[in-house]
This record gives structure tokens, sequence and C-alpha cells, in this order.
């Protein structure tokens, strides 16, 4: 009987462990023994992976996923009654059909036109931040005045936070997915947030506008604490996500010179190089987690009811038989078909407005400061192995 635990520690700070890399090269599928001694499974192939995500008998609700892959307070802290229940429109922990209800009203709302609205938009914010950084002159903190600004002040404008309450709102938001926060911090966090979107939404009722909440209160199809759940689900998931992509992304680079320049000189480099970054990088780096309400068969392994499967994501895209040379970080190639944005009915809804805030950001920063060098030595950079979100926890640059 295999006692195999979550392999968490990364012997380079951008690949994932080479224990996980080992197993890859073995078999796709492998039990593993959860926090609480539960045993499932851990998948670290790519099609097993995308078939997991993919099945409708794994199901993604906090009821039915008690199992923690590793011991870590946020995730005791996940287990608590009050974090356990569904809030009415988080819709990231339902299953079909309640979920997809919510997936097609939200699909009618992230519109190209409103993504291509709101470019401009991020592109007078990444000056901005670039504007400050500068007038802040060396060193900086990349990720306190670049990384999370952008992602906060986009999710801000997507949703329709009135100007003069974003500092209100990123306070908040800001515990919130801060993964040291205590259960109880988060919870009046959660309260606190879930009231001002409350409050906002009563006014979208009054004034709408041209953005997000206005136009799900326009629908007619959600009742209030539904609208609350879908805005807190999205500044949650919209937020610290892209907010570690560049911050770890501009690290990536930074250590990697032939492929920053690539990135910097060829604007024709971008759009496949924001893949590969997000291939390579993979930050969602200890699951997704999913329950099997059936006993279901993949890769030739019976997954019997109730038991857990974690979905390795940054083993499955570096998985040689779907990207070739997977381990190496070539901002040139196409890295289309990753698994970093989930697959299947759950698969990130965000996606197109994080890959506009990457084509963004990154060559702005990257041709704006060409000097741009990490101010402490790459082994000095805190890295962010204790969240379930991977990044960098500082970014010390100089240009
Ligand atoms: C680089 C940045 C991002 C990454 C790596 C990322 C990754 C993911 C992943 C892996 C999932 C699926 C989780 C699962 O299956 O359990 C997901 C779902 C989701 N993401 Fe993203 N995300 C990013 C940015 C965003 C942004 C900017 C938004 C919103 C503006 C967003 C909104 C969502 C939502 C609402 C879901 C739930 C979808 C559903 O359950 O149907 N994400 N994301």
């Amino acid at each position: 009987m295999s006692e195999l635990t979550l392999p968490t520690v990364r012997q380079r700070p951008l690949d994932p462990p080479d224990e996980v890399t080992a197993l890859r090269q073995q078999a796709p599928i492998h039990r593993m023994t959860y926090a609480d001694g539960h045993r499932g499974w851990l998948v670290t192939g790519y099609a097993a992976a995308r078939a997991v995500l993919a099945g409708p008998h794994f199901s993604n609700r906090p009821e039915n996923n008690v199992h923690p892959p590793i011991r870590s307070a946020r995730m005791e802290a996940a287990m608590r009654p009050e974090l356990m229940r569904v809030p009415p429109g988080f819709f990231l922990r339902m299953d079909a059909p309640e979920h997809t209800r919510y997936r097609k009203l939200l699909t009618g709302q992230f519109t190209v036109r409103r993504m291509k609205m709101l470019e401009p938009r991020i592109e007078e914010i990444t000056e901005a931040c670039l504007d400050a950084m500068e007038a802040a002159g060396p060193p900086v903190d990349l990720v306190q005045e670049f990384a999370l600004p952008i992602p906060s002040l986009v999710i801000c404008e997507l949703l329709g936070v009135p100007y003069e309450d974003r500092d209100r709102f990123q306070a908040d938001s800001r515990i919130l997915v801060n993964l040291e926060t205590k259960a109880d911090d988060a919870v009046a966090a959660l309260g606190r947030v879930s009231a001002y979107l409350h409050e906002l939404i009563q006014r979208k009722r009054k004034e709408p506008a041209d953005d997000l909440l206005s136009g799900l209160v326009e629908s007619g199809e959600l009742a209030d604490d539904e609208l609350t759940g879908v805005g807190v689900l999205l500044l949650i998931a919209g937020h610290e996500t892209t907010a570690n992509m560049l911050g770890l992304g501009t690290y990536a680079l930074l250590t990697n010179p032939d492929q920053l320049a690539a990135m910097r000189d060829d604007p024709s480099v971008v759009e496949n190089g924001v893949e590969e970054l997000l291939r390579y990088l993979t930050i969602i780096h200890l699951g997704p987690v999913r329950t099997a309400l059936e006993d279901v068969e993949i890769e030739g392994v019976t997954i019997k009811a109730g038991e857990s499967v974690t979905i390795h994501l940054p083993a499955a895209n570096r998985d040689a038989s779907r990207f070739p040379d997977a381990e190496r970080l070539d901002v040139t190639r196409p890295a289309g078909g990753h698994l970093t944005f989930g697959h299947g009915i759950h698969q990130c809804l965000g996606q197109q407005l994080a890959r506009a805030e990457m084509r963004i950001a990154y060559p702005a920063l990257l041709r704006r400061l060409p000097g741009l060098r990490l101010a402490v030595t790459p082994e000095e950079v805190p890295m962010r192995s204790d969240m379930s979100i991977y990044g960098v926890h500082r970014l010390p640059v100089t240009w």
C-alpha cells in the first residue's frame, strides 16, 4: 500500500517538485494519502487531468470535497461550516445543472465587446502604475507597485466599482485573498465585502451603467444575494491570480534574459509568450480537487465514489506527450491547450481578461524600463510555496 502524500517542496523555484515529475514519468495517476488520512488519488498526466476535469461525475461542491490534500491553516479554515456552505451565486463551487444557469448568465456578460472596451483602460492603468513606479524611483517592490494594483483596478473597472470606493474595496479583498489570513478575519472580511457589494447592487438598480454588475442586475435573472455571491467570486477569482502571473512572470523573464529580450523586442512574440508563461508557471499549483460521485474509470484506474482526486496542473502542463521539450521555457512556442485555466465546465471565465492584462502589462513594463533587473539575487526572492496560488511574495527590482 502506497503512503504517497502530496509533494510540495520545489528544488527549483520555477519547476514543480522533482518527485511529482518522477511520478508523472511513471504513470498518469497515483494513490495519494490526504492530510486527514483519506486514501484518494493524485493525477499528474495531461490526458488524465483533462478527463477528470471534464468528467460529469466529479463534484466541486465543498460538502463533497472534505479531504484536504495538504495540512494548512487556510484549508482547515475552509472546512468551517460558514465557509463550507456554497453562498448563493458562488458558482465555482456548484455542480451542473445548478452551475449551468449562472455560467450562461455570466458568459453573456463577458462579451468580446466588453473585453475590448476594457483594453484602453488596462493600458491607462498600466501606464499610471509605471508612472508611479518611476516617480518612486528604484528600488521598488514590483508586486506592490505593478503586479497587484493592475488586476485590482481592472476588476473594479469590470464590476463597476466607483472610484471613490476603491480603497475600501481593495483593503478587504486583499485580506480575503491572503492565505495567511486567519479564519475569523476571513469571515469578517467576507462579510464586509458582501455587504459592500450588496449596497453597490442597490445603487446599480437605481443608476445602471455600462458595467458587468449593472448588466447582471438588468438581466432580472438573479436575486440580490445571488448577485452578491457572483460579485464576490469574480473579485476573488480575478484578482490574486492575475497578480501572481504578473509577479512570477516578471521573475521568470528576469532570470531568463534571452526570453525577456524576445518578449520585449518582438511584438509578434507576446501572444505566444503569455500562453507559454501561463503553461510554464502554472500558478494554481496544489489542485484543483474533485470528488467522484460514482465509480469512474480514468486511464484504466477505477476511482470509487467518495474518493478525492487532486489534479496537479503544473505536472500536467509539463507532460512531454502533449508539449515537446516541456521543461524548457520558450516564449516563441505555441503553448495553447495548457490547463492553467482549468478545463471542463469550470474552465476560467475570466481568461480573456487575464490574457488582455498580461499582453498589455508585460511589454509595457519591459519597454518602459529597458534596464529592469532584480535588486536582489534570484535566491533572495521569497516564493509563495505556502500559498494555493504560487508566485513571488515580493519582487525587489531596479532599472
Ligand atoms: C492568470 C490569471 C488566472 C488564472 C491562472 C485562473 C485560473 C482559473 C482556474 C484554474 C479555474 C478553474 C478552477 C477549478 O476548476 O476548480 C478558474 C475559474 C474561474 N475563474 Fe479564473 N483564473 C485567472 C484569472 C481570472 C480572472 C481575471 C477572472 C475574472 C475576471 C476569473 C474568474 C474566474 C471564475 C468566475 C471562475 C469560475 C468559473 C466556473 O466555475 O464556471 N479568473 N480560474
